[in-house]
Parts: structure tokens; C-alpha cells; sequence
């Protein structure tokens, strides 16, 4: 029984286990030092890409696997995944992020480092840039034959949702309750538009203006933050209203005392289910950062493409080939 076990592992090796810390070593060896820079020098101009380049990522494994499929454009063909309704608010300095480093390590070692290990590299040291944890990524992920937009919807989780459903969500891609509310623990940065939570805030329900579960005075404060946001549709509030800029536990802490922002978030407080993680994290943040960082490196080999399975894009926003995305879905 374990000898022909053993031998379909030889003869069909997981794509993760080809991944490995050193692949770019020989034929790109100035690889993590070129992205060290890139990641440096925008992160200083704008210091919202870390958050920006986190989401990026998520969203892109999430649906289909960390390939780089939500860097492609929509051409006439073809509606490409970034254009999904889901995808529309990711920032312009995370897709600008990835093509810098693409555009500086093409000159280096042009045709080898592909955009997915860009995309996983990026998200890695730029949490760990403002304070967060640092784990170690493999490499090796070829980039999609295909993104689509009609793929986004059931894989992108959003603030309306019940926490069931989003449990479930992300228990489809392997990753259980605890890693769910350590993964949420990104909401630590960034920015959510007002859109996100508006429902919270404004005529929440005949006895109250607001959600109870808030604070009131944080409530207050986005009520007058958001007030004009059917207009000015950009306004957004900070994930984490304590240390906005800062990986932290202060996320959880937060949660605790009702300072929660988007529905989402603020019901891991009180479910049975996810309230103990809240709470261990809330206390201890080696704890927090400690699952954070293996539930990552899940989430960053998930579904990944080796092989013939994928390709090295020269550009992160086209595939090499003119295709209309429809033509290589069954590869
Ligand atoms: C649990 C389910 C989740 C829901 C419902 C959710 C939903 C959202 C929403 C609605 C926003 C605001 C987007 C905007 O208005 O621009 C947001 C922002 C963000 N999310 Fe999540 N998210 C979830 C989990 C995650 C996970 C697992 C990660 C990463 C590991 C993540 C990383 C981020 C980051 C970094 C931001 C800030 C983006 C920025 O500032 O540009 N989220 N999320
Ligand atoms: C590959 O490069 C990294 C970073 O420069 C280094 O730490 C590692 O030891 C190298 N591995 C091999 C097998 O040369
Ligand atoms: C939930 O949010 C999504 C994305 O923001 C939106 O498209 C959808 O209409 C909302 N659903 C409900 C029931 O409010
Ligand atoms: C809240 O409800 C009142 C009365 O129904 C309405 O006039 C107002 O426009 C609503 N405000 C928002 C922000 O939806
Ligand atoms: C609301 O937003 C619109 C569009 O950006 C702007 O023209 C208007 O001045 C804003 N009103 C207030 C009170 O800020
Ligand atoms: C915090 O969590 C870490 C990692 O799980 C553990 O080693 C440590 O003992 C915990 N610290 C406290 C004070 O409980």
C-alpha cells in the first residue's frame, strides 16, 4: 500500500513542493535585493501601498491561485478578473508597485522572475516593513493563462456577509477559523471606503442611527467623516482607528471595545467561534503574528502554477501570447 503511494508522489510531485527558497539564485540572483529596493522606495512615497500590496495578493489567491491573473487588463475580448465589481477598489500604488519591480527585473534577467512571485514577495516584506512578522516565501509560481472577472464572486468575502458564510469561504481553501481571524488581522492597516460600512452608520434601524455594537463616539466620528460620501466617493476611514499605519495587534484590541469598522470585523468579536482568537490575539501578539505568518505562506501556495501550467509573462498586465482568455481554460 505505501510503495505505490510513494511512487505517485514521485511521478506526480505536488506543484508547492517544486517551489523552493533559492530558484531565482543562479538565473536571478539580484532578485530579493532588487526588491528590497523597489518595495523601499515606493513604500516611502506612498506609505499606503503596504496595505494596498497585502489586499492585492489575497484577492489574487483567493480566486484560482496565486498566479498573477487579477494583474491582467481587460481587452475586447476578454473582462479580466481586476475588473470584477470585488476588485475595483484595490489601489493603483500596489498594481504600480508590481510593475517597478518588474520593469527593474526585466532589465536585470529579463524572461525569469514571474509577476506571481513578484506579487507574493512584495506582500511578505511590505507587512514586514511596517512592523508585521516575516516568514519565508518559496518561489518558483509561473503566472495565469487566464483571468477572468466572472471567476471573482463566491472567492472574495464581503462586510455584509454572515460570519457563517465567510467561515465557509474560506474553509474552501483550506483554511480554518483560526487562521481566518489571524488572516483578518490584516485589517491592522489600510483603508476601507465608506461604502464598506455606511449601512453601519446611517439609519441602522428604527430604535438606533448607528450599529450598537460601536462605540459611540467612534460612530459619531465616521457619521461626520462619511457624511458626504455619495458624493465624494473616495473618502475612506482607517481599518484600524488606533495605529493606522502600524502591523499590529492593535486590530483585535480594537474589536474589543466596539472600534471595529466593518461589519465583518466586528462580529469575530462576539461569535463564539472566532471570540476566543480575538481575545488570545488582543493579548498576545506573538500569537497573532506567529499564525498570521504560517496561515500567509498557505495562503501564498495556494493553487499555485508550476510548469507548463503557467508561463513567465513579460509584462504583468498581458499574457505572452494574444488570447482572447477564453482559448486556454482547460489547460
Ligand atoms: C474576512 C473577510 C474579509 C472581508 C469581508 C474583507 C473586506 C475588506 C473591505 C471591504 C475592505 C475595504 C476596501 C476598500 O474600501 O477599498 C478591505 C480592505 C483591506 N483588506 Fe480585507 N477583507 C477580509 C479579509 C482580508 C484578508 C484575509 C486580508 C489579507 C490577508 C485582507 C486585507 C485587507 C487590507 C490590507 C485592506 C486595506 C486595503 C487598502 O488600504 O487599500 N482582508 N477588506
Ligand atoms: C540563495 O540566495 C539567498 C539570498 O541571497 C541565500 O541566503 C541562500 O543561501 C542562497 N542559497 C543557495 C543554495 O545558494
Ligand atoms: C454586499 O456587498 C456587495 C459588495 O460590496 C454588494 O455588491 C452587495 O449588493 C451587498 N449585498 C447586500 C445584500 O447588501
Ligand atoms: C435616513 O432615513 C431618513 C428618513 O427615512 C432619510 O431622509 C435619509 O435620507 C436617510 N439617510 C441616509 C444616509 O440614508
Ligand atoms: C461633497 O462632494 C462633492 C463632490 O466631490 C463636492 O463637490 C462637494 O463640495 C462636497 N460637499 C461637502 C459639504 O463637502
Ligand atoms: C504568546 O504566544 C506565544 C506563541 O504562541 C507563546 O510562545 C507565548 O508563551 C505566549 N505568551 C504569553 C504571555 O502567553
Amino acid at each position: 500500500m505505501a510503495l505505490p503511494f510513494l511512487l505517485l508522489l514521485l511521478l506526480f510531485p505536488l506543484a508547492e513542493s517544486k517551489l523552493n527558497v533559492d530558484y531565482y539564485n543562479k538565473t536571478c540572483p539580484q532578485f530579493l535585493e532588487t526588491m528590497g529596493r523597489v518595495i523601499t522606495d515606493k513604500q516611502l512615497s506612498s506609505p499606503t501601498t503596504a496595505a494596498g500590496a497585502l489586499r492585492l495578493f489575497f484577492h489574487d489567491c483567493m480566486v484560482g491561485g496565486c498566479d498573477a491573473s487579477l494583474l491582467i487588463t481587460t481587452n475586447a475580448f476578454n473582462k479580466a478578473e481586476r475588473d470584477a465589481d470585488l476588485d475595483l477598489s484595490l489601489p493603483g500604488d500596489a498594481f504600480d508597485l508590481v510593475i517597478r519591480a518588474k520593469t527593474a527585473l526585466e532589465l536585470q534577467c529579463p524572461g525569469i522572475v514571474s509577476c506571481a512571485d513578484i506579487m507574493a514577495v512584495a506582500a511578505r516584506d511590505l507587512v514586514t516593513m511596517v512592523g508585521g512578522p516575516h516568514y519565508t516565501v518559496r518561489l518558483g509560481r509561473k503566472d495565469s493563462l487566464v483571468s477572468r472577472a466572472s471567476d471573482v464572486e463566491g472567492h472574495i468575502a464581503s462586510p455584509n456577509m454572515t460570519l457563517d458564510k465567510i467561515i465557509s469561504m474560506f474553509a474552501a481553501k483550506g483554511l480554518n477559523v483560526q487562521e481566518m481571524v489571524a488572516l483578518s488581522g490584516a485589517h491592522t492597516i489600510g483603508f476601507s471606503h465608506c461604502s464598506e460600512f455606511s449601512n453601519r452608520i446611517y439609519n441602522f434601524s428604527k430604535t438606533s442611527q448607528y450599529d450598537p455594537s460601536m462605540n459611540p463616539k467612534y460612530a459619531e466620528g465616521l457619521r461626520k467623516l462619511c457624511a458626504n460620501y455619495t458624493k465624494d466617493t473616495g473618502v475612506s476611514a482607517f481599518n484600524d482607528v488606533m495605529t493606522p499605519g502600524k502591523f499590529d495587534n492593535m486590530y483585535y484590541l480594537n474589536l474589543q471595545r466596539g472600534l471595529g469598522l466593518l461589519a465583518s470585523d466586528q462580529a469575530m468579536a462576539s461569535d463564539p467561534r472566532t471570540k476566543p482568537f480575538v481575545d488570545l490575539y488582543a493579548e498576545n501578539q506573538t500569537a497573532f503574528f506567529d499564525t498570521f505568518a504560517h496561515a500567509m505562506q498557505k495562503v501564498s501556495i495556494y493553487m499555485i502554477k508550476t510548469g507548463k501550467k503557467g508561463e513567465v509573462r513579460h509584462r504583468c498586465d498581458a499574457f505572452n501570447s494574444i488570447q482572447t482568455g477564453e482559448t486556454k481554460t482547460t489547460a
